[in-house]
């Protein structure tokens, strides 16, 4: 019987890390002092706060100490890349003489949250963090670190990728490494969530799900993560009473369903827009959704329901100016991801997904 470990074979058995430990509650983040407490003895924090929370005020109630170090991360002109990881992780050990930190903490969206595990990742492992992007290619172990999520949806907090982007391709750091190993999830922290971007960080919660669900990499655990992460997104995107703890939860879940399971056409396809025409990942998704409805017939209607009931309206023919190079780099991507296409379309994905076909999908969008 093989034994399934992420490494792409065709499993009967599944090793799956799951995040040891999370901390949930309306004020929980009020707690954060004390949760520290625990780790001061043994070194500083490195704090990582998206930039948007100079504004929110959570960057003034960050509780650091005299060692400890702060990086606001501005996450408006681009996703993070290897580049800005390895600068960040040079930086660190020449500020601290090579001293390595207690913890690592991650306060944001997908963003932030990525590079806080990134960094986490790149202080124990030698070299660009280009050479781990990929599936199970880190040696050392991490730095331990804590996610914050103050933005629902991506499931950063409890997935085992890292998402970067390098110039010539958007991957990520696939490994039980790239967990975290607490999570603190205060739903207070959605509350300041501008509406368009909770939607379109929502929408790629849904997704998750509905790629995990729909693939054929799921099993069991992923498939009751997916199953109460959409039924939760529903409840909050079908305005049908959904709560910020209902986001929340949801996206944690479907971060937890892609990591029993896989993405799938959606993500594969996402990837190739954001790398070439800079579109955020929420967005890009519902970018490619609404244009696979052959792949995914029961829920691409469920989403148009969704832009219709949050008056979301979607830009049109964003691949109209795109270049037959850059064609070329958007197809060539979503040939990367062989995974989460052979969980989507089976062994033989690319008889279905041919260039063609890809470039033809693209066009529409
Ligand atoms: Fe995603």
């Amino acid at each position: 019987m093989a034994v399934l470990d992420h490494k792409g074979d065709k499993l009967d058995i599944r090793i799956m890390k799951q995040v040891p430990k999370v901390i949930f509650g309306r004020g929980s983040f009020k707690k954060l002092p004390e949760v520290l407490s625990d780790y001061r003895s043994d070194g500083y924090i490195i704090f990582f706060v998206d930039h948007a929370h100079k504004k929110t005020g959570i960057v003034d109630q960050i509780p650091a100490e005299k060692d400890d170090l702060v990086f606001v991360i501005d996450t408006t002109s681009h996703e993070p890349k290897t580049d800005q990881v390895d600068e960040l992780r040079d930086g660190i050990l020449k500020t601290k003489k090579g001293n390595l930190p207690a913890l690592i903490i991650g306060i944001g969206g997908g963003s932030a949250m990525d590079i806080s595990k990134a960094v986490s990742i790149m202080l124990t492992n030698e070299g660009s963090s280009k050479l781990y992007q990929g599936w199970d290619l880190v040696k050392n172990a991490p730095i331990r670190k804590m996610g914050i999520p103050t933005l629902s949806g991506a499931g950063t907090e409890a997935s085992r990728t890292t998402v970067l982007s390098a110039v010539d391709k958007k991957y990520g750091i696939n490994s039980d490494q790239s967990m975290f190993d607490i999570v603190m999830m205060d739903p207070d922290l959605l509350d300041n969530v501008p509406e368009g971007q909770k939607f379109f960080t929502g929408m790629d919660c849904f997704i998750h799900g509905v790629e995990a669900s729909e693939g054929s990499y799921i099993n069991t655990f992923g498939s009751a993560y997916a199953k109460q992460s959409i039924e939760l997104c529903t409840k909050v995107f079908m305005k049908q009473g959904g709560t910020n703890d209902d986001l929340m939860v949801a996206s944690f879940l479907g971060g937890a369903s892609v990591t029993n399971s896989e993405a799938g056409v959606v993500h594969a396809m996402s990837y190739g827009i954001s790398l070439v025409l800079g579109y955020r990942h929420g967005l890009a998704n519902c970018i490619v959704f609404r244009q696979l409805e052959e792949f995914y017939p029961k829920h691409v209607p469920v989403f148009f329901k969704m832009l219709e009931l949050n008056n979301i309206k979607l830009p049109d023919g964003v691949t109209k100016k795109v270049n037959k190079e850059e064609m070329a780099v958007m197809t060539k991507m979503t040939y990367r991801m062989a995974r989460p296409l052979t969980s989507a379309l089976g062994e033989n994905w690319k008889d279905i997904l041919t260039e063609e076909k890809i470039a033809s999908l693209y066009a529409k969008m």
